[in-house]
């Protein structure tokens, strides 16, 4: 069999069930485009201090491109002798050009091209994320905009509390996915730092132009630290983070969703595009899009406490627990950018009931505006807080909402209550009175709105 690419010093071979255990090509073949664009590139920095002369350098660069094409066609032949992308990608070129395809590993090892690949594969990616992201918050901003004139209860701990608007809560999601949209931004000049150069853990003794490598590969700084840049993972990690807090906020919303779409409370209806039966009950029509997305987020936590794991005892610099890093990775990509065109798509199509959310708003929900009003008249809070809650527990025995107490039983309660007490009972003028930065009222809305709108055009 042919000689494995570091295969000098060894005169046994390897176990075969090693061999499959050892091979990552099955899965870091998806990097094959940044493999290809690291190799040019450093081709091009090997020419520039002599090590390849134009002419090697040109060979080299085009044989490069035409492997790279054949995994555009799909017409790459992995080997089984390959290791890797790397290995896979150098096998391939040399084949194509000769002994001189040997040239261009010079001063590099794998360890600088794989967390090179690695960064400008994410870099590709999180811009295709970002993009989710933003159709996410986009569909929500304008459905807000839009649906202003619904209102329903709004919940803590699930039992109802004070009237909101729809749109108010659709936007509570809204600011949670903005934060995750400035995390994500903040994170590109962290994963825009090159390790290519670094060599296998000491630097390049060939003295590569290492800014002239950054500047072609489109990369913000580099790795002032070689024996750092080859076995920091730092920005995997953050990443890893970053879709865990993501998916904890589409879970959140999800749920959210989940119990809204209940006979029990009918606030919404999810889309069929969204939505699946029964094998055996015929009447059902479960959310299993909410579900997948809520489901998800504890396999994305779980790629993350995974690879800290696998992290955090490991000595300097590169060692192959490393390898470590690519199926989670991969994996929270995946299911992070499917989870956001999903989230997308129910809330796209969602259908909202305002009629049974107008129904869900009992005159409880307006005794915090009942104790607002006595203290607009004057009573400490503490005592209207008391009197309100008196006036609930009279309705609540006599079977009848709060409004329909009568003048007299209000005067009973206080004699501060009078004839206007009945302006209290009137939904809209309670999210109208939120009109202070951040409340429900349709101002504040339309504050929102634009604040969100701004967000999307950075
Ligand atoms: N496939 C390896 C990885 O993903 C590439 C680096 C191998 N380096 C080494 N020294 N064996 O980490």
């Amino acid at each position: 069999t042919k000689q494995k690419l570091w295969g000098g010093r060894f005169t046994g071979t390897t176990d075969p069930l090693m061999h499959e255990f050892n091979q990552s090509l099955k899965y870091d073949q998806r990097m094959h485009a940044a493999d290809i664009k690291g190799s040019i590139a450093y081709a091009k920095a090997l020419s520039l201090v002599g090590i390849l002369t134009a002419q090697e350098r040109d060979k080299i660069v085009d044989g490069l491109k035409r492997v790279g094409k054949e995994w555009e066609d799909g017409v790459f032949k992995p080997q089984p002798d390959d290791e890797d992308i790397h290995t896979a990608n150098e096998r391939r070129l040399s084949e194509l050009i000769g002994p001189l395809g040997g040239k261009l590993h010079t001063g590099r090892s794998r360890n600088d091209q794989v967390a090179t690949d690695m960064r400008i594969w994410l870099l590709e990616e999180v811009k295709d994320i970002e993009e989710s992201l933003k159709g996410l918050i986009r569909v929500m901003v304008e459905r807000a905009d839009k649906e202003k004139d619904i209102l329903l209860p709004g919940y803590t701990h699930l039992q109802r509390g004070q009237p909101i608007r729809w749109s108010h809560l659709l936007l509570s999601h809204a600011f949670s996915f903005r934060s995750d949209l400035e995390r994500l931004q903040q994170q590109v000049a962290r994963i825009s730092v090159l390790p290519l150069g670094c060599g296998a853990l000491a630097g390049n003794p060939f003295v590569v132009d290492r800014e002239f490598l950054a500047k072609e590969l489109g990369f913000q700084s580099l790795a002032e630290n070689s024996l750092w840049g080859v076995g920091d993972r730092d920005f995997i990690v953050e990443f890893l983070m970053w879709g865990s807090l993501t998916m904890a906020h589409i879970s959140r919303m999800a749920e959210d969703l989940i119990v809204y779409s209940t006979a029990e409370f009918g606030f919404v209806s999810l889309s069929d595009a969204y939505s699946t039966g029964s094998s055996i009950m015929p009447q059902k029509k479960n959310p299993d899009s909410l579900e997948l997305l809520r489901g998800k987020s504890g396999r994305i936590f779980g790629n993350m406490a995974g690879f800290l794991m696998t992290l955090k005892g490991l000595p300097s610099t590169y060692n192959k627990d490393l390898q470590e890093d690519k199926e989670p990775l991969f994996d929270s990509v995946d299911n992070v950018s499917a989870s956001l065109k999903i989230a997308e798509g129910v809330v796209a199509t969602l259908e909202v009931h305002a009629d049974r959310m107008r129904q869900a708003l009992t005159m409880d929900v307006l005794a915090t505006d009942l104790a607002d009003y006595l203290v607009r008249k004057g009573i400490p809070f503490r005592e209207t807080h008391h009197i309100s809650g008196r006036a609930v527990a009279l309705a609540e025995s006599r079977k009848c909402q709060l409004n329909e107490l009568t003048l007299g039983d209000f005067k009973q309660l206080n004699e501060k209550f009078d004839n206007d007490v009945l302006a209290v009972f009137d939904f809209e003028a309670s999210v109208e009175r939120r009109e202070s930065i951040g409340g429900t009222s349709k101002k504040m809305i339309d504050r929102q709105v634009s604040v969100l709108r701004a967000a999307l055009a950075n």
